[in-house]
């Protein structure tokens, strides 16, 4: 069996070698891939948005499956174009992955089917949001986001009026985002413990993944400029079974069906982003797919054959697979270019990488390239090191045991991933 996954980053890793657990020993081909990906699949040189190479790679190839796994392949439609000559794909439509590319799109089906969510107003001209911003009831912080996607950056928290307007100016006049940010949704600022839960759905049925969370600061103490995520832990703690249930009844399988109603089928992973506030759990955001860092602590503790999974999502009998987790507990620990997210410097070679391993940890690149049997820092999170233990200190201890052997020029890493 050929399976071809589409992204080249940590999460990709993760994916990736997940599937090679399986007893179907599948043939495993990734597009573009990394430095590290390479030892356990064939990688496949074309940027992941490449949709005509990745249907033309899919025909030629005899591949089986197609897993799209980052945000910007799946928005542009890549499942609908593998869809549409035949191949099998695993990850939502275009129209389906809206949820995520577009926020005025996710907040208006929240608000029709009263799934809860951070109050707000959707704007196109900043004169009319900075009027709304003038209301004597607005509080401070509020919420700026950008409506489509912005690489995680598209999110403002304004402390008061000034930044604000500045933001809203930024995002609908000065170009801040691009086309992404010619709408702008203005919102409440909500407070809690953030959660994120993935799910597999198949469009009727939702089956959610054990729960982690991500840190997205750069620097320890949640300080610095914002991250694709430094570090994730799983499970969290604050996500009860409780809790558990109120998410499942108002808001996992609300969603589901909500976007049925809409007449859109989502097969694929949604990413729940949720705030449990003192009114209870609310989304903060969706994403239409696998999270990163999460997935290299969530899919480690997973004990089902991920392909079988795959398989019953887009043959939509996910009712019919009992998915089953570890018990232990999940530590991933991000190692970044020194300079990231803001400037770095790539090409330098690593060390450690095997004495690492010899720890017992599992070592996912992010951003490396491989050249003569050596690896060298090809992006700004380069390395997630996880670890397995039988409760979240001892993942925590074993992720640092394996972290602390790599380094290379510059090479840094919180020291307090989990802590919290
Ligand atoms: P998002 O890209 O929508 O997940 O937003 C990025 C981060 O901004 C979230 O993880 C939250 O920490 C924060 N955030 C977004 N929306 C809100 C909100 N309405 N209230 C408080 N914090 C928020
Ligand atoms: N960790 C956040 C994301 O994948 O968007």
């Amino acid at each position: 069996m050929k399976i071809l996954v589409i992204g080249g980053g940590g999460r990709e890793h993760a994916i990736i070698k997940k599937l090679a657990e399986s007893d179907k020993k599948p043939e495993l081909y990734c597009m573009p891939g990394n430095g590290g990906i390479s030892e356990e699949a064939i990688c496949v040189p074309f940027k992941a948005t490449d949709k005509e190479a990745a249907v033309k790679f899919a025909l030629e190839n005899k591949i089986d499956m197609v897993m799209v796994a980052p945000d910007d392949p799946l928005s542009l439609g890549m499942v609908d174009d593998l869809e549409d000559a035949g191949v099998r794909a695993f990850g939502p439509v275009a129209k389906a992955a809206q949820i995520e590319a577009s926020k005025v799109f996710s907040k208006a089906l929240m608000k029709k089917y009263n799934i809860p969510t951070a109050q707000y107003e959707v704007f196109e001209s900043s004169d009319e949001a900075i009027k709304y911003l003038k209301r004597p009831e607005q509080t401070y912080p509020a919420v700026v986001k950008a409506d489509g996607l912005a690489l995680g950056k598209g999110v403002i928290i304004a402390q008061d009026f000034e930044e604000a307007c500045e933001a809203v100016k930024g995002m609908l006049d000065g170009g801040m985002f691009g086309k992404s940010g010619s709408r702008v949704v203005i919102e409440e600022f909500m407070t809690g413990p953030e959660v994120t839960v993935l799910a597999f759905t198949d469009g009727k049925t939702v089956k959610p993944m054990v729960s982690s969370q991500d840190h997205k600061r750069a620097f320890d103490g949640d300080k610095g400029p914002n991250t694709g995520g430094m570090g994730a832990f799983s499970p969290s703690m604050n996500y009860t079974d409780e809790i558990a249930d109120v998410c499942m009844k108002t808001i996992f399988k609300p969603t589901v069906d909500a976007l049925k109603s809409e007449g859109i089928k989502y097969k694929g992973v949604i990413y729940f982003g949720l705030m449990l506030t003192p009114q209870g759990p609310k989304v903060v955001e969706y994403n239409s797919r696998f999270g990163d860092p999460e997935t290299q602590c969530v899919l480690p503790r997973l004990d089902t054959d991920l392909i079988d999974i795959f398989d019953a999502v887009i043959d939509e009998r996910l009712e019919e697979i009992d998915i089953k987790w570890k018990k232990e507990a999940a530590c991933c620990v991000v190692i970044a270019s020194g300079g990231y997210p803001v400037k770095y410097q790539s090409g330098y070679e690593m060390s450690g990488l095997d004495e690492a391993a010899k720890t017992g940890v599992t070592v996912y690149h992010a951003g490396t390239k491989k050249e003569n049997g050596k690896f060298y820092n090809a992006g700004g999170r380069v390395l997630g090191i996880t670890a397995l233990g039988n409760n979240l200190c001892d993942a925590i201890s074993k992720a640092y045991a394996g972290v602390e052997k790599i380094s290379w020029t510059d090479s840094f890493y919180r020291k307090d991933i989990g802590r919290k």
